[in-house]
């Protein structure tokens, strides 16, 4: 009975490649590609490509992704490079290293996704490839850097500069000001205060208060936030590949 009621999510046989396989892109000819769907958060995207009306498909480029994704499609040749793509991922990590994989792999034209429910000030920018999630909030004369994930209800105050690969998680709150550098990530619930710098490769802590600019690189979590360890340091990819 419960398989029954969720018969439109249920999934085929577990791992069956089946939708993958009948793809055909003859027939369709999506103006949006989702590249690096094997995590749930891509999910998100879909949803938010759904609401746009996009005609959208789903691009598995290292497999495992969930089956019952709509559109699903091994990334093989025939796949148009030319396409418009935004990236499945959340993670900070996960956007800098698919941004730099997926233009190896010559796809050139990455988009911006604004989810219809957030909103953008008219003064804001949002850069290629960067995907603003539902409810999110970016006020005025703000920069969002290529792609970047803001996530579920999280506030972009005014004046912000985020950079390439960043992720700002569900309800993180940036005050006016902001600096979020390259690949850094802002964890769920977090505040911080106005003026501040997180740097490259920085990581703030889920509810963390930050009363103090992190350092490249730091770990940092509580109220006030204080540094709990440093990250390996990783300078390689810290730009976009598309710009
Ligand atoms: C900050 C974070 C990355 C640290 O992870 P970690 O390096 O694996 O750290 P650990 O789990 O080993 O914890 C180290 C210490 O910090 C504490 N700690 C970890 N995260 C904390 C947080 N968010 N707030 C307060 N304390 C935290 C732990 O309790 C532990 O304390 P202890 O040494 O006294 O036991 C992680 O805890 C976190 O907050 N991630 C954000 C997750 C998130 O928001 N994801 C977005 C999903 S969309």
């Amino acid at each position: 009975m419960q398989n029954r009621q969720l018969g439109r999510y249920w999934p085929r046989t577990p791992g069956c490649r089946r939708s993958l396989r009948h793809y055909d892109w003859r027939v369709h000819s999506p103006d949006l590609l989702i590249i690096g769907v094997a995590t749930p958060y891509a999910w998100d995207v879909v949803e938010s490509a759904r609401r746009a009306s996009r005609d959208f498909a789903c691009i598995d480029n290292l497999g495992g992704a969930d089956a019952r994704l709509p559109s699903l499609a091994l990334l093989d040749d025939s796949v148009d490079r030319s396409a418009p793509f935004t990236l499945g991922l959340a993670s900070a990590a996960s956007r800098r290293a698919a941004a730099h994989s997926v233009a190896g792999l010559g796809f050139r034209t990455p988009v911006a996704l604004v989810d219809m429910t957030a909103t953008i000030a008219s003064t804001s920018e949002v850069g290629h490839g960067t995907y603003v999630n539902a409810g999110a909030v970016v006020a005025s004369n703000t920069r969002i850097a290529c792609h970047a994930n803001i996530n579920r209800s999280s506030s972009i105050g005014h004046d912000n500069m985020i950079g390439f690969a960043a992720s700002i998680s569900p309800g993180a709150t940036l005050a006016g000001t902001v600096t979020v550098g390259a690949a850094a990530s802002i964890g769920t619930g977090a505040v911080v205060l106005p003026g501040l710098t997180i740097g490259a490769g920085a990581f703030v802590g889920a509810g963390a208060v930050v009363t103090k600019s992190v350092p490249d690189w730091h770990v940092v979590v509580g109220n006030p936030a204080r540094i709990i360890r440093v990250l390996e340091q990783d300078e390689g990819t810290l730009e976009c590949p598309h710009c």
